[in-house]
C-alpha cells in the first residue's frame, strides 16, 4: 500500500492496482488542471475500492495541460518501481514541468536524477527477470504446461508479461510472483493476483537441459567471480536449475581452462512462432541528446540495453553489446548475437565465436586486448520448431544500429577495426562490399579510420569437407596474422 501524509491532504487518490497507470494518469490530470498542489494530494493503492474519483475535481476546462511525451513514457516506467512514494513523486515532476518545460534535460536536478535512478532500477529488474527467470514443467499432453516461479524487485510482471508472450508463444506458461501473475493459455494473456512460492513446482526434466545448457556456455577461462554475482546476484540462483552448477564451475575454473568444454549447448528452452506484436507501454528509447553526453563504454552499454530502434529487440532476450578494453587498439565487428550470444549478454561466445577465439590466440592476438562487437546489437531468427535460426539482419536494421557502433568507435579510438563479413563492412563503409574479393583489403574511410576486410569466423563452420575447411582456417588465421602486424605498425 502506498500512501502519503494523508492528515495534511486535501484530496486521495485510490489506485487500483500497484501498476495502475491509468489511474495516476487520470487523477494527476484532474488534480493538476485545478491546480491541487502536490502536497495536497495523498495517494494510495486501494484494490477494492468502490468509487476512485469521487473525490476528485473534474479536469477543469480553463486550464490547458501540456504534458511532454517523454515524459509520460518515463513515468509509465517509473510507476512500476516499488517506491511507494513514486505517485506523488511523479505528480510533483508533472507539477514543476508546467513551469520548467525543460526540466526533464536537466541531468543535475535532484528529481531528475531520482527518476532515473528508479527507471533504472526497473530496466535492469526487467532484464534480470527475461535472463534468470525458469519454466519447469507440469502435467504431460493435452495437461501439459509451464510454471515459473520469479520475486522481481519492482512491479514487473504486467509490463514484461508481453516478451514472454512473443517468446514462449507455442507453450501454455504461468509466471507466479508475491505481486502478481501472468498466464498464457496459447491465445490470451491474463494477469492475475500474486502467488506463493510453494505454488510453483520445484523440479522436472528441463533441469538438465539447463544444467547441459549453462555448462557449456560456461567459459573458464573468461570467469571472473564478482561481475557473475552482479549480474546474477545470488537472489537468483535459487529458482535456477543451472545454479547448482555455479559452486562447482568457479572451483573448477583455474584447472578447467586449458580443457574447456566444447559440447554444443542444447536449444534451452521451446521458442515458437511470434506473435503478432501487440501494444505493449514499451521503455523509453534513447535519446540523441542523451548519447552525446555518454563518455564511457559501460555508459553506452547501459543505454543500450533499452533500444528500441529497430524492431529486433522485441524477439531478442537482450542487447549483446561490444565487450573489450575502452583503450583497445582495434576493434573486431561481427555481424549479430547468436543463439548464445542472446542468452548470455556476450558477443561471440557460441560456435563462431569459438573458431574465432581459436584462431586469435593461433595469431597470438590475445582476446582481453581487444575491443569486440557486432554491427547489430540484437539476435534476429526463426523460429523453427524448438530451435532459433539466425537470421540475416537487413540494411534498415544495420543502419538503425550504427548509432551504437558509431558511438563505440568514437569512444575506443581504435588504430584500426576489422570487418567481419559483410554485414560489418556494410555498417562501417556505408556501402556493400564483395568480401571473398577484397578481403585482406585496408580501406580508409573519409574520417581516416581503417578498416580490414575480412570473412566471417562461421563461414568456417559452414563448410563441409574437411579440406577445404582447414584451407579457410589457414586463410583465416593468415588475416588475423596481418591484423596482429597492422596492430603493431
Ligand atoms: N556471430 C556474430 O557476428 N557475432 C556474434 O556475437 C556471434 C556470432
Amino acid at each position: 500500500m502506498a500512501g502519503t501524509q494523508l492528515s495534511l491532504a486535501t484530496h486521495l487518490v485510490r489506485l487500483e492496482s500497484e501498476t495502475d497507470f491509468d489511474g495516476w494518469r487520470d487523477a494527476a490530470r484532474r488534480l493538476a488542471t485545478n491546480d491541487v498542489t502536490p502536497q495536497d494530494v495523498a495517494w494510495r493503492v486501494e484494490p477494492d475500492a468502490d468509487r476512485r474519483d469521487g473525490d476528485l475535481p473534474a479536469c477543469s476546462p480553463d486550464s490547458r495541460l501540456v504534458v511532454p511525451r517523454e515524459f509520460i513514457e518515463r513515468a509509465e516506467r517509473t510507476i512500476c518501481h516499488s517506491d511507494p512514494e513514486r505517485f506523488g513523486f511523479l505528480y510533483r515532476l508533472l507539477w514543476r514541468l508546467r513551469a520548467e518545460p525543460k526540466l526533464l534535460s536537466i541531468a543535475s536536478d535532484p528529481d531528475i536524477r531520482r527518476l532515473e535512478t528508479m527507471e533504472k532500477a526497473v530496466g535492469r529488474d526487467i532484464h534480470k527477470m527475461r535472463a534468470f527467470l525458469r519454466f519447469r514443467k507440469i502435467g504431460a499432453g493435452e495437461g501439459e504446461r509451464y510454471v515459473a516461479w520469479f520475486e522481481p524487485d519492482h512491479f514487473i510482471v504486467e509490463r514484461n508479461a508481453d516478451f514472454f508472450v512473443r517468446r514462449f508463444t507455442g507453450m501454455r506458461w504461468t509466471i507466479l510472483t508475491p505481486h502478481a501473475s501472468a498466464d498464457w493459455d496459447g491465445e490470451r494473456l491474463a494477469i492475475g493476483p500474486g502467488a506463493a512460492k510453494r505454488d510453483a513446482p520445484a523440479e522436472d526434466d528441463t533441469e538438465t537441459l539447463w544444467q547441459t545448457y549453462f555448462g557449456s556456455i560456461f567459459n573458464p577461462a573468461r570467469l571472473k567471480v564478482k561481475a557473475m554475482q552482479k549480474e546474477m546476484p545470488k537472489k537468483y540462483w535459487r529458482n535456477l536449475p543451472e545454479a547448482s552448477l555455479i559452486p562447482d564451475l568457479i572451483a573448477g575454473a583455474d584447472r578447467a581452462t586449458s580443457a574447456m568444454i566444447a559440447r554444443m549447448p542444447t536449444t534451452p528452452a521451446p521458442h515458437h512462432a511470434k506473435v503478432q506484436a501487440r501494444h505493449w507501454p514499451t521503455p523509453r528509447p534513447a535519446e540523441a541528446d542523451d548519447i552525446e553526453s555518454v563518455d564511457t563504454i559501460p555508459a553506452l552499454r547501459e543505454m543500450a540495453k533499452s533500444c528500441h530502434r529497430c524492431p529486433l529487440w522485441r524477439d531478442a532476450t537482450q542487447t549483446v553489446f561490444g565487450e573489450g578494453p575502452e583503450n583497445a587498439e582495434v576493434i573486431f565487428v561481427g555481424e549479430q548475437p547468436g543463439d548464445q550470444e542472446d542468452l548470455a549478454g556476450k558477443p561471440f561466445v557460441g560456435p563462431a565465436g569459438k573458431v574465432f577465439d581459436g584462431i586469435l590466440e593461433h595469431a597470438e592476438i590475445d582476446r582481453a586486448k581487444v575491443y569486440v562487437t557486432n554491427a547489430v546489437k540484437h539476435f534476429k531468427f526463426e523460429p523453427r520448431g524448438k530451435r532459433r535460426i539466425h537470421s540475416k539482419p537487413n540494411a534498415g536494421e544495420v543502419q538503425a544500429c550504427r548509432w551504437w557502433l558509431d558511438k563505440e568507435l568514437d569512444l575506443v579510438k581504435p588504430k584500426l577495426v576489422v570487418a567481419l563479413g559483410a554485414t560489418a563492412a556494410l555498417s562501417l563503409l556505408g556501402k556493400a562490399v564483395p568480401i571473398t574479393r577484397m578481403r585482406g583489403q585496408v580501406i580508409e574511410r573519409d574520417d581516416g579510420l581503417r578498416v580490414f576486410l575480412t570473412i566471417h569466423p562461421s563461414f568456417i563452420l559452414r563448410i563441409r569437407e574437411q579440406e577445404d575447411k582447414e584451407a579457410e582456417r589457414e586463410r583465416f588465421l593468415g588475416d588475423m596474422r596481418t591484423v596482429r602486424r597492422l596492430m603493431a605498425a
